[in-house]
């Protein structure tokens, strides 16, 4: 898939509609946007033991990945809620090391709510840089 902006929130939302979430009842889309202007999608799978759960961003990152992109522009995050739900700390890290400083767009159902660069959401992160002279 590829295409504009509002294209990309839309591909969020439609994720959402996949989202495996029996005990949280908390849906989230994500949809994130190649250098080569694809789209790649992901929603929440929860599991019994909670703590194997992934969340949406994280999906759609192993996804672009495993398929073998490198270089994305930007993310959009969806969820129903009235403030906008930003990338947990756990994606926040696994963005920053596999797409760099992308820009985060965050909707609710109504649309956009806010957005911020990768670097303001993760400031001083934990890097492969840190491991070069090892
Ligand atoms: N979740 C996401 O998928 N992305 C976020 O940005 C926040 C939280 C999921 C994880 C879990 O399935 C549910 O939302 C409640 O935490």
């Amino acid at each position: 898939m590829s295409g504009s902006h509002a294209a990309l929130l839309a591909a969020a939302l439609q994720a959402r509609e996949n989202a495996h979430a029996p005990f949280s009842r908390f849906k989230v889309g994500a949809a994130l946007e190649t250098a080569g202007g694809r789209v790649v999608t992901g929603c929440n799978v929860e599991n019994a033991t909670y703590g194997l759960t992934i969340c949406a961003e994280r999906v759609a990152a192993f996804k672009a990945v495993s398929e073998g992109v490198r270089q994305f522009v930007r993310v959009a995050v969806v969820a129903d809620t009235q403030d906008p739900t930003p990338p947990c700390g756990a994606c926040r890290q696994v963005l920053w090391e596999l797409c760099g400083d992308v820009e985060v767009i965050l909707a609710n159902l109504d649309g956009e709510k806010a957005r911020y660069r990768l670097a303001y959401l993760l400031p001083h992160p934990f890097d492969a840089r840190l491991l070069a002279d090892k």
